[in-house]
């Protein structure tokens, strides 16, 4: 059995705030060890220590559905065990910070009523078994003593005080009754700290502040070295980005205050944080002692996301599309920390389903996600109301509603995975979420299609300007999503061969019915939108033979914008796919390479080396987007990653034979790239599609790992291959 069910959970004896407290105990050790094993976990994050050596992951236990459960954590310190010996756990509230989101907190009292607010208590075990055979436990009891440490508060949106000058104080424990029922083992990636980046330049800015860049908006924390006198002040604050004038900017974090105040002893020290993140690019010594001047190779910025396996890869001769790719990976890196969030920056760094929803597939070539989702998911079937309803955030708020296209990620999700990784398990384990969504959906009518959606997000063809939801009728695309998720959800009983779903292809076809008798004329939708007409192709709308209509009329939709996009979250993932399945190749491409707003190359263009939330974030004038929501790290428009790999290199899955078993090679090669390359890391082995220009040809490199078969679509013609290298020849047309 683990040990760490045998603990007790403690608390500390005195009134927390903000602040983090260390549990500890001292113990000897007489005997040869053969091996000591850790357990450990907090109602809050920890960070654990044997004889002053951190032994935990970054920002463990990581976040679940804390009502539900917490995972607990085990590490091997045979290494570290000396004669006299201290077990400590410093915890801090972490995610259950009450969260100053509009007013709402992220964490209700989870789990009981001894633990509150931003409280938070410890738990753990450690095994020690000797050579001789005998075994001892040490474990979290009333005999542990807690101590009031410098870490005067840390806060994950508040950001760090620390007190090099603080006394600290020893105080007893108290135990107390939180159910251990809820410890599981960690299920998730464990969060590790990834890359250090050194500043890549000093800048003292129009308004005369010090500020360093390290040229990568990025998600971890700082490190410094440094000798600040005795009960001075450092202050530091975060900033993705400086505004039009070159001075520091950080108004859109909101009212996360993302500071760190760290003071002095008079002695050096290397320190960093570690019970929270901060999102930035830019740091500013807002506060810096008189005596000390500041050399920037002081300070790392030191990168931290979830664990998970680098799968992907994609270059082209385009650095531009280069660097949008780069953006698109980097959004990953900050936004998948233990959770899939929105933003990792401003007070907000939420489980967002619809954010997930449209990212999840571009998500799982980047790396591997499949544990990742799997835990996310599985909170997410926890975190399911009653009435079968998918709350917008996971683990959630306290917000009753749904929406469509983001609760969707219930079913989109899983589907993805399943498509990329091929593993049924992931689709067998979420099947009665996604049946008591979908019979939620129906259930509800018109409750739930007419009520409150979030819409396109974002768009650029609202009415009214200030409007974030877009130009389409919400109840047209929520009408377009039940069909959508109830043909996924019977494509996924028909794979674990449940085939008693006869009534839900009647609820499909009467959706699709009911939104053509609403939506449609003429066998055609009737809304003037990208997006309608993206969703009605992607999700098969209208009649079979309307299709190609539907495509010619999206194609003159974008001419006549200008040859500009007018999508928002949900109708962008998909806008790129359709024009390239019906034969507008070149019109996605001329999406792809826009520079005017909105479009992905205008960020770009602005120094972007994230992905923003808005596509005009920093407008044309230099000026922002509305503080109230403007975030310079938000994954979603990164969604078009996924046909960088899938239509420019051409990697594509088959639905039949998931997780690249067969693998579909369908590059569209264009006289605007002299190249395309990408690999994609299986089970199988490595997939790879190459194409470049030589000598007035095309040349293309397949690569399938040995047992998969594919298929490669060249000019028209479908070649059968197996496993190996495969070079095809076509003439490059001219421009
Ligand atoms: C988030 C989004 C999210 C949205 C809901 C925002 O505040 O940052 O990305 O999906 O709310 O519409």
């Amino acid at each position: 059995m683990d040990r760490i069910y045998l603990a007790s959970w403690l608390m500390p004896d005195f009134k927390e705030e903000d602040d983090a407290v260390e549990f500890f105990r001292t113990f000897s050790v007489c005997k040869q060890v053969k091996r000591a094993t850790l357990q450990a976990s907090a109602m809050g994050v920890y960070s654990a220590r044997v004889n002053g050596e951190r032994v935990s992951y970054v920002l463990a236990p990581g976040w679940t559905a804390y009502e539900f459960r917490v995972q607990y954590q085990e590490y091997d310190v045979t290494h570290l065990l000396r004669e006299s010996n201290t077990l400590s756990l410093t915890a801090a509230a972490g995610w259950r910070t009450p969260n100053r989101f509009e007013g709402n907190k992220v964490f209700r009292n989870y789990g009981g009523p001894e633990i509150k607010g931003n409280e938070y208590a410890v738990i753990a075990s450690l095994l020690i078994t000797y050579t001789d055979g005998t075994e001892e436990l040490i474990r979290t009891d009333e005999s542990w003593l807690s101590r009031k440490t410098k870490w005067r508060y840390c806060d994950i949106y508040k950001g760090d005080l620390y007190d090099e000058t603080y006394e600290e104080s020893v105080h007893p424990v108290r135990v107390i009754r939180h159910p251990k029922g809820l410890l599981v083992p960690q299920q998730g990636e464990i969060i590790a700290e990834q890359e250090r980046l050194k500043p890549v330049s000093a800048i003292l800015t129009p308004k005369g502040e010090r500020v360093l860049d390290f040229g990568q908006n990025l998600v971890g924390y700082l490190s410094f070295t440094l000798t600040v006198p005795k009960g001075a002040r450092l202050v530091i604050d975060h900033a993705e980005v400086l505004d039009r004038d070159g001075n520091f900017y950080n108004a859109n974090y909101r009212t996360a205050d993302a500071r760190i105040t760290y003071i002095g002893d008079g002695k050096e020290h290397t320190w960093k944080p570690e019970f929270t993140f901060y999102g930035f690019r830019y740091i500013r010594l807002t506060e810096l002692p008189e005596s000390m001047t500041v050399d920037p190779a002081a300070f790392t910025a030191i990168v931290v996301h979830s664990d998970m396996e680098r799968t992907g890869y994609f270059e082209c001769s385009d650095e531009r599309i280069n660097q949008l790719y780069h953006n698109i990976i980097w959004g990953q890196k900050g936004n998948f920390l233990d959770v899939p969030t929105d933003c990792p920056q401003r007070d907000e760094r939420l489980g967002w389903t619809g954010d997930a929803q449209v990212f999840a597939r571009c998500a799982a070539y980047n790396f591997n996600t499949k544990r990742f989702f799997d835990k996310w998911l599985t909170d997410m079937a926890l975190e399911q109301r009653p009435s079968g309803s998918i709350p917008h955030i996971i683990p959630r708020l306290d917000w009753a509603s749904c929406a469509c296209g983001w609760a969707d990620a219930a079913t989109i999700v899983p589907w993805q995975i399943y498509l990329l990784y091929g593993d049924k398990e992931l689709l067998r384990k979420s099947y009665t979420m996604i049946k008591r969504w979908i019979d939620y959906m129906y259930a509800q009518g018109d409750a739930y299609i007419g009520g409150k959606h979030f819409g396109d997000w974002l768009s650029h063809d609202a009415e009214d300007p200030n409007s974030c939801r877009g130009g389409t009728d919400s109840k047209f695309i929520a009408l377009a999503f039940r069909a959508y998720s109830t043909s996924l959800f019977l494509r996924i009983s028909e794979i674990l061969g449940i085939r008693e779903h006869h009534d839900y292809r009647e609820k499909l076809d009467k959706t699709k019915e009911r939104i053509r008798t609403e939506y449609f004329k003429d066998g055609m939708v009737d809304l003037a939108t990208q997006t309608a007409h993206v969703l009605t192709l992607k999700f098969e709308l209208c009649e079979k033979d309307k299709l190609q209509a539907h495509a010619d009329r999206l194609a003159d939709m974008i001419r006549k914008n200008g040859d500009r996009l007018t999508t928002g979250f949900l109708g962008t993932p998909y806008l790129l796919h359709m024009l390239t399945a019906y034969g507008y190749t070149e019109l996605a491409y001329t999406l792809l390479f826009q520079t005017k707003c909105p479009s992905w190359l205008y960020s770009v263009e602005r120094g972007a080396t994230t992905m923003w939330e808005r596509w005009d974030g920093i407008r044309e004038d230099g000026s922002f987007q509305d503080v109230g929501m403007n975030s310079f790290n938000h994954y979603a428009y990164g969604a078009v990653g996924d046909w960088l790999y899938g239509a420019v290199a051409g990697i594509e899955t088959v639905e039949e034979h998931p997780g690249f078993e067969h693998i579909r090679f369908c590059p569209k090669a264009t006289v605007r790239l002299n190249y395309a390359k990408a690999s994609v890391k299986t089970k199988y082995g490595t997939v790879a599609s190459e194409w470049h220009r030589e000598n007035g040809k095309t040349v293309y490199t397949f690569t399938a790992p040995d047992g998969c078969h594919a298929t490669a679509e060249l000019g028209g013609t479908v070649h059968e291959l197996e496993g190996g290298i495969h070079i095809f020849t076509e003439d490059t047309p001219s421009a």
